[in-house]
């Protein structure tokens, strides 16, 4: 038994549905052996998906950047989640659908193997949307380096760097970091990191130093349907903490502004007037699926 999911929850591995509990993969996974894979996430509100078709592209991109060929179309792709999705103890739930496919299972050996099929991994669990302490009182962060590869925009397994990251916000006693790479600003552990100043909404540019989240867009987008202008552009350290508002995005976190950032309060120390909007905006979306 594994603790802290529900163990009888049906999942999707390799053409069936079982426990998830009972969901095996070998230990030449190339996934287990080299995080030699992808994955992806996906919010579902009342058992609605949200934004489906871009993560299923996203996930599509991901498998092509590191040549793993599945032959699935977008639609095939949707119809396994929308299965899975089927089987959730309450479809109408708020859930999160983590999909994986790995290169498959084969001797250990680095290169590419000549004939392995890929692993196809699907699951569906409950997931809370952030609560009123981090909507309304905001997060606090601190500023780390990026340590992690040059293949950022691809969402790998590979997560080592993340992790520890991660890792680094749990050991300062914060709830996230912002890496810098160079001087300037990526993302978060496991987050898009967004900065106001004056009024204009900035995020770093989607190249192959982040993950472009699929909250990427869709900020850009409240934030034009708001009037807010918004620049895709390198962003320094002195940007940063000169910052008037803060705010993260994830599939899970949606969007939280954040208020202390290396032990100061960011602008005013509560959240700002941008992250408001965005916020309601955000929320008049979703309940609108
Ligand atoms: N993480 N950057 C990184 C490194 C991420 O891992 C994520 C998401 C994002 C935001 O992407 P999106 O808006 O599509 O969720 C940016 C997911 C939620 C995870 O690994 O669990």
């Amino acid at each position: 038994m594994i603790s802290g999911v529900d163990n009888d929850s049906i999942v999707y591995l390799n053409g069936e549905y079982v426990r998830l509990v009972d969901a095996k993969v070998s230990v030449l996974d190339r996934g287990f052996v080299f995080g030699d894979g992808i994955y992806e996430v996906v919010p579902i509100y009342n058992g609605v998906p949200f934004r489906m078709r871009q993560h299923i592209a996203r996930l599509q991109r991901s498998l092509q950047a590191i040549r793993i060929h599945v032959e699935y179309t977008q639609a095939q792709w949707q119809a396994l989640v929308e299965r899975v999705l089927s089987r959730a103890a309450d479809p109408k739930a708020n859930l999160m659908v983590y999909l994986q496919v790995t290169r498959g299972v084969a001797k250990r050996d680095h290169a590419f193997p000549a004939a392995a099929e890929p692993t196809v991994f699907c699951m569906a669990s409950p997931f809370s949307r952030p609560g009123p302490a981090q909507r309304d009182e905001g997060l606090c962060a601190i500023s780390i380096p990026d340590t992690r590869w040059l293949l950022c925009h691809i969402k790998s397994v590979s997560l080592l760097g993340n992790v520890l990251a991660r890792q680094a916000a749990v050991d300062a006693g914060v709830d996230e970091v912002l890496q810098f790479r160079d001087g300037y600003l990526t993302e978060g552990a496991s987050c898009n990191i967004w900065v106001v100043k004056n009024g204009v909404l900035m995020a770093p540019e989607a190249n192959h130093l982040i993950l472009e989240g699929i909250r990427y867009r869709f900020l850009a987008e409240l934030a034009r349907d708001a009037g807010i202008s918004f620049q895709s552009c390198p962003i320094s350290a002195e940007q940063v903490n000169e910052a008037d508002e803060l705010m993260m995005t994830s599939a899970t976190k949606e969007v939280l502004p954040i208020v202390r950032y290396d032990g100061r309060a960011v602008g005013t120390g509560k959240p700002g007037p941008v992250y408001a909007l965005l916020r309601a905006s955000y929320d008049r979306v979703i309940e609108s699926l």
